[in-house]
C-alpha cells in the first residue's frame, strides 16, 4: 500500500528530530502503523536550512498553505507553536479534510473547543500527544491506558525550565535569579523565559489533562497560575528540613464542590518519587480509582523525545484512518455528547495544607498569637518550625523566622487568617504562602 503522506509545518528541533526518527526507524514503524509513513513536503521560511535537513525528495516550501492544498498530503503536521498563524494553518488543514497532529499546548488549551468541534464536524482527527510532557506518553494514558478508571486527581511536573531552576536552587543553595541567569546560558532557559517561569506553559498542559481526565472542555481561563519567581532559596532549605522538596506542579482534582486546576509551586514529601524528579525531566501521577496511583517519567522536551510522540500520533491515525469516523478514539477520551459541565472551582474555593514562612520579632508572644489566629479559624497545625534569632533590625529587636506547616484548610479560610497575621506589628515582613500536597 502507498505510504500515508505527511506535510511539516515548521522543520525546527522537533520538525528534524520526526523526519530522522522516521527514517531511522521506518522499517519498525511501518510493521506496527501496516503501511509507511512517508514525509513528502515540509513548509519552513527557512527554505535552503530546511532541504538541507531533509531527504533530497522532500518537496520544501516557504508557503504553509501550499501544504495544506496539496491533495497528497493526508496528515498535517503543526510544529509551528502559538495562536496566531499556527490557529489558522490547523483550522484551514481541517477545513481541507486533513487530519492534524500537533505539539502546539499553547493553542489546543486555548482554543481546543473550537478546533475540536471543528474536526469532528469533518470527520478528521486531532491528536496531540506531543503538546504535553514531550516524550511521556500521558495523554495515550489518560485517554485510553486509564479508561476504566474515574479519575481522581492528576498532578504533575510538566515544565523542565523550572524543574531545573528548582533542581539547581536546591542544591547549589542558589537564589531564583541566579539560577535563571545560569539556566539561560546553558540553553536551559528561553531568552524569554516568561511562559515557562510564570507557570503559563505549564497551565496550558494541565489544562489538557484534566479536559482527558474529567471530560470537561478545556478551559484555560480558568486556570490558577502561579509561577516560581517568587521562591527563594530560604524556604527550599527549610521545607528540606522538614521533610519536602519544591516543585512546580500542575494539578487538577475532582472534587464534591467542582474540579480543580492549578499551577503553583507545592511542597512535596521527599519521600515521594515525584519530589526526587531533577533537573529538566518531567513525570505525572494519575490516581483513578481502580488502578491506584501511577506515575510517568521521563523527557518534556527536546528534538527525539518530542518527535517519539509525534511519530506515536502519526502512527494512531495511519491505523485508524480508514476507520469510520464515529468510532475512533475521541479527541478528549469522552464521547463530544457526553461531556461533562462541572465546573471549575475558583482557588478560593480550593482545599489544601499549607507552608508559611514569617519574618517576626523574637519575642514573647508572638508564636503563641500566630497559632491562636490559626486556632480561631479551626486551621490545625501539623509542625512549627523556629530559627534562633538572627538579625537585628534597625529599631533593635531580634528577628527570626517562624516556619508554621498546616493540615488541610479552604484557601478563602487561609488567606483571611494570613491578613490577620500580616497586620500585626510583630510580623516584620511579607509572609511567603507555598501549598503543601502529600500526593498519597
Ligand atoms: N518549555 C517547556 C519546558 C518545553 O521547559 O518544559 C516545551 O513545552
Amino acid at each position: 500500500m502507498k505510504p500515508i503522506q505527511v506535510g511539516l509545518l515548521g522543520m525546527g528541533t522537533v520538525g528534524s528530530g520526526t523526519f530522522n526518527v522516521l527514517q531511522r526507524n521506518q522499517e519498525e514503524i511501518k510493521r506496527r502503523a501496516g503501511r509507511g509513513i512517508e514525509i513528502s513536503m515540509v513548509a519552513d521560511l527557512d527554505v535552503a536550512k530546511a532541504q538541507a535537513l531533509c531527504a533530497p525528495h522532500v518537496k520544501v516550501v516557504s508557503d504553509a498553505r501550499q501544504v495544506i492544498a496539496n491533495p497528497d498530503i493526508d496528515i498535517v503536521v503543526e510544529l509551528i507553536g502559538g495562536y496566531g498563524i499556527a490557529k489558522a494553518l490547523v483550522l484551514e488543514a481541517i477545513a481541507a479534510g486533513k487530519h492534524v497532529v500537533t505539539a502546539n499546548k499553547a493553542l489546543l488549551a486555548v482554543h481546543g473547543t473550537e478546533i475540536f468541534e471543528a474536526a469532528r464536524a469533518k470527520g478528521v482527527m486531532v491528536a496531540f500527544e506531543a503538546a504535553v510532557a514531550g516524550g511521556i506518553p500521558i495523554i495515550k494514558a489518560l485517554r485510553e491506558g486509564l479508561t476504566a478508571n474515574r479519575i481522581q486527581w492528576v498532578a504533575g511536573i510538566i515544565n523542565g525550565t523550572t524543574n531545573f531552576i528548582l533542581s539547581e536552587m536546591r542544591e547549589k543553595g542558589l537564589d531564583f535569579d541566579v539560577v535563571l541567569q545560569e539556566a539561560q546560558r546553558l540553553g536551559y532557559a528561553e531568552t524569554d523565559p516568561t511562559f515557562d517561569i510564570e507557570g503559563v506553559d505549564a497551565a496550558h498542559k494541565v489544562t489538557l489533562m484534566s479536559a482527558l481526565a474529567f471530560g470537561i472542555p478545556v478551559q484555560f481561563d480558568q486556570a490558577y497560575i502561579e509561577g516560581i519567581t517568587k521562591l527563594g532559596a530560604a524556604d527550599i532549605k527549610y521545607a528540606e528540613q522538614l521533610g519536602y522538596r519544591i516543585k512546580l506542579l500542575g494539578i487538577t482534582k475532582r472534587t464534591e464542590a467542582g474540579i480543580e486546576l492549578r499551577v503553583h509551586p507545592s511542597l512535596v514529601p521527599t519521600q515521594r518519587l515525584i519530589a526526587n524528579v531533577e533537573g529538566a525531566m518531567n513525570a505525572v501521577m494519575v490516581q483513578g480509582d481502580a488502578v491506584g496511583t501511577t506515575l510517568y517519567y521521563g523527557k518534556g522536551a527536546g528534538s527525539e523525545p518530542t518527535a517519539s510522540a509525534v511519530i506515536a500520533d502519526l502512527v494512531d491515525i495511519t491505523r485508524l484512518h480508514t476507520a469510520d469516523p464515529l468510532n475512533r478514539v475521541p479527541h478528549l477520551a469522552f464521547q463530544p455528547n457526553a461531556m461533562s459541565n462541572l465546573k471549575i472551582l475558583p482557588m478560593s474555593d480550593v482545599i489544601t495544607s499549607y507552608y508559611l514562612r514569617l519574618r517576626v520579632a523574637d519575642e514573647a508572644g508572638v508564636l503563641a498569637k500566630l497559632t491562636s489566629l490559626l486556632a480561631d479559624a479551626n486551621i490545625s497545625i501539623d509542625a512549627v518550625l523556629q530559627r534562633e534569632a538572627d538579625q537585628v533590625s534597625q529599631a533593635g529587636e531580634n528577628q527570626t523566622d517562624v516556619i508554621i506547616l498546616t493540615h488541610d484548610t479552604v484557601e478563602g479560610k487561609m488567606n483571611e487568617v494570613l491578613a490577620q497575621m500580616q497586620a500585626l506589628p510583630t510580623v516584620m515582613a511579607p509572609i511567603t504562602k507555598i501549598r503543601k500536597e502529600e500526593l498519597n
